[in-house]
């Protein structure tokens, strides 16, 4: 095998310096020098707890998403850091409301997956979020229609009598 570092492709390079020193040490090579890490790099988060997000999860775009959604810190599913080490522990299932949001994430998932799909000709292909129940609140605030005005007649139909003048509503 005659291997000419000189000439060889990045990717190879990266081959042959990590091929066993036995077989390294036949190629000629200046000595072996390990990629320095690029600047800033870190190694990436492992997840050490997660029981319904997938483990490729981007955590930073889907958490902040969570928090946004629901107008809340991280503390209000994780549990507070360290006082002393000022550490996180994101892992942890301290704080219940994180196991609350568990259900949501998997009814969310539900409601995308299993049931809007049955319907036969869906108009409004966006997924449903967190937010499209929550919109920046906690507990999602209950829906007050604003009062028809027409009553209820059918679309169409011809006014049965003209409508009495409208009383102003009462503040
Ligand atoms: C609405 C609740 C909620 C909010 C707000 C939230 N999280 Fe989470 N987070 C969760 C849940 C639930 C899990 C676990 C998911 C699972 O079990 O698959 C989790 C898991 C994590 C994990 C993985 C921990 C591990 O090792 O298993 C990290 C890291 C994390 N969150 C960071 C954050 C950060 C940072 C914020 C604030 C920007 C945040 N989270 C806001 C609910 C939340
Ligand atoms: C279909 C509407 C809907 C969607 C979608 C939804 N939620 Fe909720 N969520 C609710 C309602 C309603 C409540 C209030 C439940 C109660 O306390 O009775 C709630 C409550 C919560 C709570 C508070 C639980 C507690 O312990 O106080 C958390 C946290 C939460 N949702 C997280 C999420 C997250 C994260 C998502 C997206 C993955 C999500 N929700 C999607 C309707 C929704």
């Amino acid at each position: 095998m005659t291997l000419r570092l000189g000439y060889c492709l990045p990717v190879l390079c990266t081959a042959l310096l990590s091929l066993p020193p036995a077989i390294a040490q036949n190629a000629p090579t200046t000595p072996p020098v390990a990629a320095p890490a690029p600047p800033g790099a870190r190694t990436p988060y492992k997840p050490k707890n997660l029981k319904v997000l997938p483990d490729n999860v981007d955590l930073r775009k889907v958490m902040r998403q969570f928090a946004g959604d629901l107008g809340v810190e991280c503390e209000f599913c994780h549990t507070a850091p360290d006082p002393v080490t000022h550490r996180p522990d994101r892992a942890s299932d301290a704080n219940p409301v994180k196991d609350n949001a568990r259900i949501m994430i998997k009814m969310t998932d539900d409601l995308n997956g299993k049931y809007l799909t049955l319907l036969a000709a869906r108009k409004d292909t966006d997924t449903i979020t967190c937010g499209t129940c929550h919109r920046g609140e906690k507990h999602p605030s209950i829906f007050v229609a604003p009062p028809r005005p027409e009553g209820n007649r059918p679309p169409g139909a011809p006014p049965a009598a003209i409508a009495p003048a409208a009383t102003p509503p009462a503040k």
